[in-house]
């Protein structure tokens, strides 16, 4: 029997805002990802048994050797000769909270950044430990902080402390406005990496698109980062293309110049899901050209070239499908072999 599945149909489980949790954070594909397991939960009393029967529900569909609708069209949907039914939970995507210090035009956010900031989360250390003493938690795993902001997350330490004696790799996502000591820890330990979206090369286009003025500060952090890091692509920097604010070879040649010039070893290249996913059968030949050229000129430069997960269902699933570029997917090593090997 042949399954179609992935790492987060069997282990995964994704806290959003709202007092939502849904199995990952995949959105831009056919299917729409967005799997609900809870809504509208009591963080006080969680519900486990609840969102283990949701979970059984999912794998139950994968068993029968369909494909979960919401999954059509995702790029890490794999086939898999053996299914391992709801283990324990090890793939936790933590974006329960809103509150950011950039103002990124792409983001959801930018529309009400008042109103998201002032949104209060729900604490999810509580849920963890709960999800421990019912053994649900496993070790060994990979958490990835993507949004809003982790330097303005409360209780973003706890949460690492929790996770660090459980041998967590965690993935944190920041606008890299704030420099994090706890991160830097991290790093050098090498038990964590940090994706720092830049979008831009010159000050002025990084003012455009961030709508703040931290420029400066954050190439600064970068290169504190870099500092600590021990091994090459533990900090990344990344560009994502917003057609009509910094689409332009010149614009991509700053920020490649930026980031010699900062030590970086790792650049990933992404697209706005704004502009992707209302133009899926209609992507101008000019941004495959970027992509085109973007990865010469950094692989040229012995920098290591990956594509985030909005650009690599535009590139390999579709219309414009070229398998070409399914080795560029980004990841950190850990990433790939807790998540992809260790299905
Ligand atoms: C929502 S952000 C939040 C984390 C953190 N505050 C940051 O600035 O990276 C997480 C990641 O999603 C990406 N992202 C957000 N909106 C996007 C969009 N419309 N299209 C593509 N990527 C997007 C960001 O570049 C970032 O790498
Ligand atoms: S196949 Fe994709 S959409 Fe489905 S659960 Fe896995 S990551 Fe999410």
């Amino acid at each position: 029997m042949n399954y179609k599945s992935c790492g987060f149909i069997n282990h995964g489980m994704e806290f959003r805002p709202d007092k939502e949790i849904t199995v990952c954070s995949q959105v831009s594909h056919i299917g729409g990802g967005n799997i609900v397991l809870l809504k509208d939960f009591n963080p006080k009393a969680f519900d486990i048994e609840t969102l283990i029967k949701k979970k059984k529900e999912i794998a139950d569909c994968v068993k029968n050797g369909a494909i979960y609708p919401n999954c059509i069209g995702c790029t890490d949907l794999k086939d898999w000769n053996e299914l391992r039914e709801l283990s324990k939970i090890k793939l936790l995507m933590i974006q329960h909270w809103t509150k950011c210090n950039s103002n990124c035009i792409y983001c959801y956010t930018a529309k009400n950044k008042k109103y998201y900031n002032s949104l209060k989360p729900y604490e999810i250390s509580p849920i963890l430990k709960k999800m421990l003493e019912y053994n649900v938690l496993d070790k060994d795993g990979i958490a990835n902080f993507s949004g809003g902001e982790f330097t303005c997350l409360k209780e973003a330490n706890k949460i690492i402390d929790i996770l660090s004696k459980l041998n967590y790799f965690i993935i944190v996502n920041s606008s890299g406005v704030v420099y994090s000591k706890k991160l830097a820890e991290r790093l050098t330990k090498g038990n964590s990496c940090v994706v720092i979206s830049v979008d831009a090369g010159s000050e002025a286009t990084h003012k455009l698109v961030k709508q703040v003025k931290t420029y400066k500060r954050v190439w600064t952090n970068i290169q504190k980062y870099i500092k600590k890091q021990s091994k090459d692509d533990l900090v990344n920097v990344k560009y994502i293309i917003i057609p009509g604010y910094n689409d332009s070879e010149e614009e991509i040649d700053i920020f490649i110049e930026n980031c010699i010039n900062a030590g970086v070893k790792s650049i990933v290249l992404g697209i706005d899901a704004n502009y992707f996913e209302p133009n899926r059968e209609n992507i101008s030949d000019h941004i495959f050209k970027l992509f085109h050229s973007t990865r010469e000129k950094v692989e040229k430069l012995n920098i290591k070239f990956t594509i985030a997960n909005r650009a690599l269902t535009m590139l390999t699933i579709g219309k414009y499908a070229d398998p070409f570029w399914e080795k560029y997917r980004y990841d950190d090593g850990v990433y790939a072999d807790r998540y992809f090997n260790n299905l």
